[in-house]
């Protein structure tokens, strides 16, 4: 048995985001009919009938993506399951409390939700019931000597800004930036480390590309990047409010929270492949964090090939959209540290035969797991702990050896978990162990992990039919009571001790 000590003040925390958890109260009879939009739909069937004042759009909160999306039905999401009550954490945010206090945690990643602090996502109109609650809770968290990071936007974009385009205008970088500006002025004389966006390259992927997240827009070929542009933009943005206005006064740090796979190539001894392999990379990771941590620009690969298809479709322009000079100084060195989450790792293979414009058939590439690889209990995630650590060493050679947070790593058990999850503490101790030898074999500069998630949450399409948590959530009962895992126990120990004995 060894003692993987990790280093001092290393960060250890947990994540969670406003719609997967946030909302409790309801307005009408919870599992009554939509009170909110014309849809005719009962939902929430699966959930017991019980009554809340209030609702999930309880004291002014606005609209967002998400609730519209969910209140749609048809399918979208597992059992049509919504985000009207999820872990009720706008109402019990104590209990949330006594989770992060019983992992003895020094961090905590939470978002805020826009259309609650702005419910029209202008400043037009302020919501104080939403800054109350969020002052609460940062409130209550430094109180326990707890650091909050901040995230200002995790998939939840108000519904008022969608109507005007969402990412896919450029009146959204705008938006963005007031909005920035009002958390920073709002919440930065406690808040110290805040991220802008959450997984851009999944908002640009399933919102605008694929349709498959909401607001559920499918434009193959051109969603994905004009997104990731004003977002990218919108990221800069906001990064510039708080170095010219704040970082004087508040002295925080502010970065964006990018997703990436690892990639191996499937046959390491086709050339194809290795290439297809860079390819993958270079359309995840770098598509974000050549522009913002780099040169201010797109990867040059990626330039070239989404060039070359647009010239073949009989496009006189390319589809990917070009930064302007001012935008890329605007937009190099637009993070104080590296955030990353890791959830799997992919074997690449080249992939050409795909037709039309898309994302797909720029990429040339496809991803497939290694039948060899256990699962956990959501399709996509195969359990591939040493990918981390091969990912940490290439971020850190491709991007400046910048300190990094693992803002988010996790493995779901499908529904009904086991409480008793000791194989799902297995794989968080390999994660960990990996992690340790990045930071001490590698070199590499890890300075926190957030396991994903605090809660058993709302885990987007999947409903709640994937459990994140470390602590277990019974959405069956009227208080959704949370009971730790026993992962829970077991990384409070790692915590406590600053090390994990494996
Ligand atoms: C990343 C997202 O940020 C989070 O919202 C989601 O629940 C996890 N991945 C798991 O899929």
């Amino acid at each position: 048995m060894e003692r993987l000590t990790f280093p001092e003040s290393f960060a250890w925390g947990a994540s969670t985001a406003a719609y997967q958890i946030e909302v409790f109260k309801i307005s009408a009879i919870y599992g009554g009919l939509c009170v909110r939009c014309v849809c005719t739909k009962t939902y929430n069937k699966a959930l017991p009938v019980f009554l809340w004042p209030g609702g999930w759009d309880a004291d002014g909160k606005g609209l967002n993506v998400w609730d519209t999306f969910t209140h749609q039905g048809g399918d979208r999401v597992y059992k049509n399951q919504t985000g009207d009550v999820a872990c009720g954490s706008y109402t019990l945010w104590e209990e949330d409390l006594k989770c992060i206090k019983q992992l003895g945690l020094t961090h905590y990643r939470f978002s805020l939700s826009w259309s609650r602090l702005l419910p029209d996502g202008t400043t037009g109109f302020i919501n104080q019931k939403g800054v109350d609650y969020y002052n609460k809770l940062i409130d209550s968290l430094l109180a326990m000597n707890v650091t909050p990071l901040v995230t200002l936007y995790h998939f939840d974009m108000p519904q008022a800004i969608e109507d005007q385009g969402g990412w896919n205008s450029e009146k959204t970088v705008e938006f963005f930036e007031q909005y920035a500006k009002f958390c920073y002025s709002t919440f930065g004389d406690r808040v110290k480390m805040w991220i802008t966006i959450n997984e851009p390259h999944i908002v640009a992927q399933l919102s605008y590309e694929q349709g498959l997240f909401a607001p559920g827009k499918s434009e193959p070929g051109y969603g994905a990047y004009r997104s990731a542009h004003n977002m990218i933009k919108g990221h800069a943005k906001a990064w510039h409010a708080y170095n010219t206005h704040f970082k004087e006064k508040q002295k925080g740090y502010v970065s964006i929270a990018l997703d990436s796979d690892w990639a191996e190539p499937l046959d390491p001894s086709s050339s194809d492949d290795k290439e297809a392999c860079k390819r993958y990379l270079h359309f995840r990771l770098h598509w974000f964090a050549n522009p913002i941590f780099i040169d201010g620009d797109y990867p040059s690969g990626m330039k070239i090939k989404i060039s070359e298809k647009s010239i073949e479709e009989g496009l006189t322009t390319s589809r990917l959209p070009e930064f302007t000079d001012e935008e890329k100084t605007m937009i190099k060195g637009t993070a104080d540290f590296f955030c990353l989450n890791y959830y799997t790792t992919r074997n690449v293979k080249r992939l050409s035969n795909q037709s039309g414009p898309s994302f797909k058939s720029d990429l040339e590439a496809e991803g497939v797991k290694d039948p060899e690889w256990p699962i956990s209990g959501i399709e996509w995630l195969a359990v591939v702990p040493w990918g981390l650590r091969r990912l940490l060493a290439y971020i850190k050679e491709q991007f400046g050896d910048p300190d990094i947070y693992i803002t988010e790593n996790g493995f779901a058990q499908s529904d009904p978990p086991l409480l008793q999850d000791t194989h799902r503490w297995g794989y968080f101790q390999e994660t960990l162990a990996e992690v340790w030898k990045a930071i001490r074999q590698d070199g590499v500069k890890v300075k926190g992990y957030f396991a994903w998630s605090l809660l058993d949450n709302f885990e987007w399409t999947s409903g709640y039919g994937a459990r994140f948590g470390l602590f277990h959530v019974d959405f069956n009962q009227p208080n959704l009571p949370r009971t730790p895992y026993f992962s829970a126990f077991e990384y409070a120990k790692v915590v406590k001790g600053n090390e994990l004995i494996y």
